[in-house]
């Protein structure tokens, strides 16, 4: 089986009959009682996907509710004191709630209401899938609950705040390490019983393959926006282009790339490094971590000898998760896009530096692409461009950050 990228399917359609991309990262590793729900969720998905009247839906909310296009602006302060590469921010922290996970969010509710469900579930690391799930959920008119591991709900208590406002119930989830991997089996659980009246909302490129075409489907929006801002920009798509992006799960990435899959443009990931004096990471590409399964799905997952999935640790709640989507595994076999890693530490210098010298204020998530920006930006000549995704906003960071820095800059 070829590991290649075919240039004239999209991206998440590049799966066998088994719905494995490149014969090995995906599938459904799904327990009886769900095959019927996700059998019904593909057909549906794949017959909204075609209908004009859904994309105009679609795309009416991602205008009117969401703020489509998101801006796109040059770093000139952060350029000027690098020196090298031209830095440019696609400000996705400007989407309505603050980060990319409200286009996914947005997409499964519609997807509920054509189901005819009432109830709508998610899981949540950093809370921004669940703040954005229990938005939209209200927008829609949809009861809601929303799955988050203990460690994490005190950790990024704005969040956790807001997704009580919209009226969402919290499920705190105080198994295994109480961070997004175990909100994510906690809300498949549930769902297992309550199929029938309740749609799920998987809050990253993760899960059985429906989740993740559904979620990078969604994201993708980001992208088609990138290119006509790029081509308004540059006149064309620069020679040395490079595109940076955080991955936990790889919902952001996945949606940041998408429209550039076919073109020179390079693609860099940057996972979790976890602290500088810790063995322990969330990067699972970067440090060459086996194949394994995780929610559904086989990828480079973080285990031990036996196969157990491994502790992680992050200082940011959106990275910290052991698994990586099927769609990044197969990018990086198929060398599409190169994969890195940031330290706490480093993560912490970027959001300090970018928040002093713009006007945005990038959340500890890109943050770690910021990271990696700065590190190779001194290297680059001037007519080389970086793009980074700013794919979320501090705010919900700023206890953490205020411990660990002494201030909060925003
Ligand atoms: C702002 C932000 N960026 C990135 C991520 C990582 O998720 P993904 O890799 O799916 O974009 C999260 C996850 O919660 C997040 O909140």
């Amino acid at each position: 089986m070829s590991l290649g990228i075919k240039r004239n399917i999209p991206l998440i359609d590049q799966h066998d009959k088994n719905f494995m991309y490149g014969g090995k990262f995906g599938g459904n590793f799904i327990p009886e009682t769900l095959k019927k729900p996700i059998d019904d969720l593909t057909i549906l998905f794949a017959k909204l996907r075609k209908e004009k009247k859904f994309l105009y839906q679609r795309d009416h909310y991602f205008k009117n509710y969401i703020g489509a296009p998101t801006p796109f602006i040059k770093l000139e302060n952060l350029t000027d004191h690098l020196g090298g590469a031209q830095i440019y921010a696609k400000v996705v922290s400007e989407a309505n709630g603050g980060a990319h996970k409200i286009y996914n969010a947005t997409v499964h509710c519609l997807i509920a209401k054509k189901a005819g469900k009432k109830y709508i579930i998610g899981d949540t690391g950093a809370g921004y899938a669940g703040k954005m799930l229990s938005m939209a959920a209200k927008e829609f008119g949809l009861k809601c609950k929303i799955f988050m591991g203990a460690k994490d709900i005190k950790r990024q208590r704005p969040n956790v705040e807001a997704i009580k406002k919209n009226g969402a119930e919290i499920v705190p989830v105080t198994t295994g390490s109480q961070t997004l991997v175990d909100a994510v089996s906690e809300c498949m659980r549930y769902w297992v019983s309550n199929c029938d009246t309740t749609h799920m909302c998987v809050g990253s490129t993760v899960g059985p393959n429906i989740f993740i075409k559904i979620c990078a489907w969604s994201t993708a929006q980001i992208s088609r926006e990138l290119m006509q801002q790029v081509k308004e920009e540059f006149g064309k798509i620069p020679n040395k282009l490079k595109l940076i992006n955080c991955v936990g799960g790889g919902s952001s990435a996945a949606g940041f790339w998408n429209e550039f899959m076919n073109t020179h443009a390079e693609f860099i990931g940057v996972e979790a490094g976890g602290p500088k004096n810790s063995k322990l990471h969330a990067a699972p590409l970067t440090n060459g971590s086996k194949i394994g399964i995780l929610h559904g799905a086989a990828q480079y997952v973080i285990q031990n000898k036996e196969g157990q999935i491994g502790s992680t640790e992050s200082i940011s709640a959106g990275l910290d998760y052991p698994g990586i989507s099927p769609l990044h595994c197969f990018l990086k076999d198929a060398k599409r896009a190169k994969y890195t890693s940031a330290s706490d530490e480093d993560a912490l210098k970027a959001y300090q530096l970018v928040s002093k010298l713009e006007n945005i204020s990038p959340s500890l998530e890109p943050s770690h692409a910021f990271a990696e920006a700065i590190r190779i930006a001194p290297k680059l000549k001037s007519s080389e461009v970086i793009i980074v995704n700013s794919c979320g906003d501090s705010l919900k960071d700023k206890d953490i950050i205020k411990q660990k820095l002494g201030s909060y800059i925003r």
